[in-house]
């Protein structure tokens, strides 16, 4: 069997030698990340941040300490101006006169982390965009829309770690080869079927959604005798990474709407680091993202932890829901 590096993979897909590089400085840094989640329990780094251990130590959680390593390993490289971090309030400038064509790194370094304590999977989300002008270190200067994402991705760590990424020309997966220590291609062009029969939705927050929201929702539940006419499947994850995973293997649709319980930050889901890079990867797959009323991509950010409603997934039923929203 013929095996391909993520580095090889790069070299056929973009001739943007500091792109490659910088792609390669994140799976590094989510190779270490990985290590670090494999070994929580023995490591005492789950449960909340700044505890003390038995020996006075101080003990982090795995979200700072993965942004911590983030930081190390992405944060020296050459091309990059700016980090953003679901862990750090302010960016993170890593250049005093950022110029064109410098990189800006968004990224969530462990998402799902409320499942570490029960072993379920996690992952890391990153997107990449060049900035197109020399800009002056300002919080405005990184709120650049989702479509100028050129690349975008996660590493699930789960049973094995997983790569899935793009550069705009389609989805792939990789998977870390514990042998070599390489990401090994095993998942070529990444397709989601445009429909599905499976949702994934925190159904505990049902008294708190919108009408086209809860109407749709309903209407799948009555199964093949109600007006969808057929019967639907139902996973949360409590993960995007691994909610988003499944959906670019077998299809789905993931939702988490604004609801009345979280209206007044406009989400839960941040645009940035989250809606964004799972928007790009989806398209990307053929599949479709929406806030339920428009490309997730499109949305203008004001705000760099700005959050946003976010519906997912196999293409024609994003269409069904953005329907629902319509009507309403
Ligand atoms: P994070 O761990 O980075 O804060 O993100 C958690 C997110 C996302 O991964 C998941 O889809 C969602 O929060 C789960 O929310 P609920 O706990 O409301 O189900
Ligand atoms: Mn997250
Ligand atoms: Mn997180």
């Amino acid at each position: 069997m013929t095996q391909t590096t993520l580095r090889q993979h790069l070299q056929n897909q973009t001739t943007d030698a500091a792109l490659t590089r910088i792609i390669e400085d994140i799976s590094t840094a989510c190779k270490l990340i990985a290590d670090r989640v494999r070994h929580g329990a023995f490591a005492g780094v789950l449960g909340a941040a700044e505890t003390e251990n038995v020996q006075g130590e101080t003990q982090k959680e795995l979200d700072v300490i993965s942004d911590e390593i983030f930081q190390q390993i992405v944060g020296t490289n050459p091309d990059l101006a700016a980090l953003v971090s679901e862990e750090v309030d302010e960016v993170n400038w890593r250049k005093e006169a950022p110029k064109a064509g410098d990189f800006v790194v968004y990224y969530d370094p462990l998402d799902g982390s409320s499942n570490l304590d029960v072993n379920l999977s996690v992952g890391t989300i990153f997107s990449i965009v060049q900035l197109e002008a020399d800009v002056a270190p300002s919080a405005e200067a990184v709120q650049i829309d989702g479509t100028k994402q050129i690349a975008a991705g996660y590493a699930i760590y789960g049973p094995s770690t997983g790569l899935v990424l793009s550069v705009g020309q389609g989805v792939d997966g990789f998977t870390h080869h514990p042998g070599s220590g390489e990401f090994l291609l095993t998942q070529a062009a990444m397709i989601i079927p445009a429909q599905t029969q499976e949702f994934a939705i925190n159904a505990s927050r049902y008294d708190l959604w919108d009408t086209p929201v809860r109407r749709y929702i309903d209407d799948c539940l009555r199964g093949a005798e109600g007006p969808r006419g057929k019967k639907f499947n139902m996973r949360w994850c409590a993960s995007m990474v691994a909610d988003v995973h499944r959906i670019l293997t077998r299809g789905g649709v993931f939702l988490y709407p604004k609801d009345s319980g979280n209206a007044g930050q406009g989400g839960k889901l941040r645009l940035m680091y989250e809606a964004n890079p799972m928007g790009m990867l989806v398209e990307q797959a053929g599949g479709a993202s929406s806030t339920g009323t428009g490309r997730i991509l499109e949305v203008a950010p004001t705000g760099h932890h700005q959050r946003v409603s976010v519906i997912l997934g196999s293409r024609d039923e994003v269409a069904v829901i953005e329907e629902y929203h319509e009507k309403a």
